[in-house]
């Protein structure tokens, strides 16, 4: 962790005001995810509306089923570079390339708060961890 801190610090990054120990927690559903999607997904992404894309968030199944995509949209390019090895899909799906369909920061759409860095490494971190509940 000095190494990499040391190795940011030399450019201005989002990443260098995320709390190291992030960087080495192990989230789960209960406790950190779902309040996370609950505040910034769910409100479109409940299973229940066509004004999603089809893409439901509200449960443990369904979010995991989906994390890649779900990390890939909602966080910034360079969380995406720092945790690219996570976010391949399987070869059926993806072409090998972290994130290829999903535009970073695309969700929530508009205006709308995006998760902050912290939120998204601790996104990062539950896929990183086998996504546990
Ligand atoms: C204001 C409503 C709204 C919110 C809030 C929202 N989304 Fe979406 N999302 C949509 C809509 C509408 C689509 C489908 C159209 C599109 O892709 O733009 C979509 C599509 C997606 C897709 C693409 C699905 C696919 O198969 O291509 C992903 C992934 C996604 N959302 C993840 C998220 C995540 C993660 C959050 C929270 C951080 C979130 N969304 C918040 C409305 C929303």
């Amino acid at each position: 962790m000095v190494v990499l801190l040391v190795a940011w610090g030399c450019a201005s990054s989002a990443l260098d005001a995320v709390d190291p120990a992030l960087f080495d927690a192990t989230p789960t559903w209960t406790a950190d995810i779902r309040p996370l999607l609950d505040r910034y997904c769910v409100s479109c992404h409940d299973g229940d509306s066509t004004f999603d894309g089809g893409l439901e968030l509200a449960t443990y199944e369904a979010a995991r089923g989906t994390r890649i995509p779900d990390a890939c949209s909602a966080s910034s390019p360079e969380v995406i570079a720092a945790f690219a090895d996570v976010l391949v899909l399987p070869t059926e799906y993806g072409d090998g390339q972290p994130c290829p369909s999903w535009a970073p920061l695309s969700m929530p759409p508009g205006a709308g708060a995006h998760l902050s860095p912290a939120e998204q490494v601790v996104l990062m971190r539950w896929i990183e961890t086998g996504a546990p509940r």
